[in-house]
């Protein structure tokens, strides 16, 4: 009863520092770019996620029956969510919608590195634009953000690849729709699991041998003009990612992105460019994942429209850039330690307090009586730039003493100057 929940985190103040840290990032990359905020209840309907394809992320849901018999779930993922918001202000909402937000998701996983039960999932999304150049915009933000933390494209790479690809060469062979989605759930599983598992899969979807093994030779491609010469110059995949590619230039990223044909994703709703960032020495997992889903409103039963987005979670990313000795070194934030000498003095001490926190000072005020070398260490400890020392003879001349932590000179300062 003592301890937390398996899979889950608690943060004590060094640890939401970091995570403050972190979370101010993703703000700036997404400001930057002209998006949003906007938030939505961890709770939600369970019947939001409940879709056939066999996605993980609908197996691994904290679902449960509240009080009034309803079906609920924590949400897993945020892009329902905002799709369910969308889709109640439709028409309403001027496009195209450029939003953001910073959620913590649920999902009942095997616990490992980078994977928990909750994380927190950096989402930003563009609805009501069909073209590439929302998808390339997104692509900018992750640079953005990466570059604001001091990640380079030597340290991670986002790879990218569509599902139109796939959808030709499956359409080639006659399968479309719902097989289509339940395939690519599998195929992205191709590199996790045994190649007999996924053969096996693969054979009740209907695919048979020859299929799979022109997926397996398509999905190693890593080179556009190999993709053209497999699919034909006049493939709707292969011009769209050249299209994407060329932006991506444009943007000045180039170094970051890679075609890789094996990105697939694992969730049904992705239907053009998708992309998940690694780090290159692929010792940990995707950073970050995600892509357009033009039709997801529709399976929700309303009018579809088109959108792409990204999510990326808290934790993997914390994990590079503590191996690359990136996670900053940060103080609590206090900036004046103010300590009144004696039980006297405590309220003078008050009063300076109050002046300087209403200046805009953060100010940590001594609130019992503890020895001078006790108030020194403390101020170290809280990183604080200054100690302001309400002592007697200083009080009486309507003056407090000053010591800068940082060159150890000590002042005489008028109360009235601070
Ligand atoms: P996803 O690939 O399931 O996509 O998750 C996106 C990212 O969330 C992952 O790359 C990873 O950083 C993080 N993540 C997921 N599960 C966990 C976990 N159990 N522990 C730690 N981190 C995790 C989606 O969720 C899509 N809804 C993203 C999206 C937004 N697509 C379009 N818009």
């Amino acid at each position: 009863m003592a301890q937390g929940v398996r899979g889950t985190r608690d943060f004590y103040p060094d640890d939401m520092r970091v995570r403050n840290w972190l979370f101010e990032r993703f703000h700036s990359a997404a400001r930057a770019h002209g998006f949003e905020e906007y938030d939505a209840p961890v709770l939600e309907s369970e019947d939001l996620y409940t879709r056939k394809a066999g996605e993980e992320i609908v197996g691994q849901l904290y679902n449960f029956e509240d009080k009034g018999g309803r079906r609920v779930a924590l949400r897993p993922e945020m892009t329902p969510s905002l799709a369910r918001m969308v889709m109640a202000r439709a028409g309403a909402l001027a496009l195209p919608i450029k939003w953001y937000s910073i959620p913590q998701c649920w999902r009942y996983e095997r616990t490992q590195r980078g994977r928990g039960r909750e994380h927190y999932q950096w989402n930003v999304d563009v609805w009501g634009m069909d073209g590439v150049e929302a998808d390339a915009e997104l692509l900018s933000v992750l640079a953005h953000f990466f570059d604001s933390v001091g990640l380079g494209s030597e340290d991670l790479v986002i790879r990218i690849s569509s599902r139109k690809v796939l959808e030709e060469v499956l359409g080639s062979l006659g399968i479309e729709g719902d097989t289509f989605a339940q395939t690519c759930v599998i195929v992205d599983k191709m590199d996790k699991l045994p190649a007999d598992v996924i053969e096996a899969q693969l054979g009740e979807l209907g695919l048979s041998p020859d299929a799979i093994s022109k997926i397996r030779s398509v999905l190693g491609l890593t080179d556009l003009e190999a993709l053209a010469s497999a699919l034909g110059g006049d493939s709707e995949a292969v011009v769209e990612l050249g299209a994407l590619f060329a932006l991506c230039d444009s943007y000045g990223i180039s170094d970051w992105v890679a075609f890789d044909a094996s990105v697939v994703r694992g969730l049904a709703y992705y239907t053009g460019p998708v992309f998940e960032a690694h780090d290159r020495a692929g010792e940990l997992r995707a950073i970050v994942g995600g892509g357009r889903y033009d039709k997801l409103i529709g399976t929700l039963g309303g009018k579809d429209l088109p959108a792409t987005g990204f999510g990326f979670g808290d934790m993997v990313v914390m994990e590079l850039l503590a191996e690359k000795g990136l996670v900053p070194d940060l103080a609590s934030g206090v900036e004046d330690v103010v300590f009144g000498m004696g039980s006297e003095l405590r309220g003078p001490a008050m009063q300076v307090a109050g002046r300087l926190r209403s200046s805009g000072r953060s100010v940590d005020l001594v609130l019992e009586d503890k020895k001078m070398k006790w108030v020194f260490k403390h101020a170290e400890r809280c990183g604080a730039a200054r100690l302001v020392m309400v002592m007697p003879d200083e009080w009486a001349a309507g003056n407090v003493r000053i010591k800068n932590l940082d060159t150890g000179e000590e002042s005489t300062v008028p109360v009235e100057d601070l």
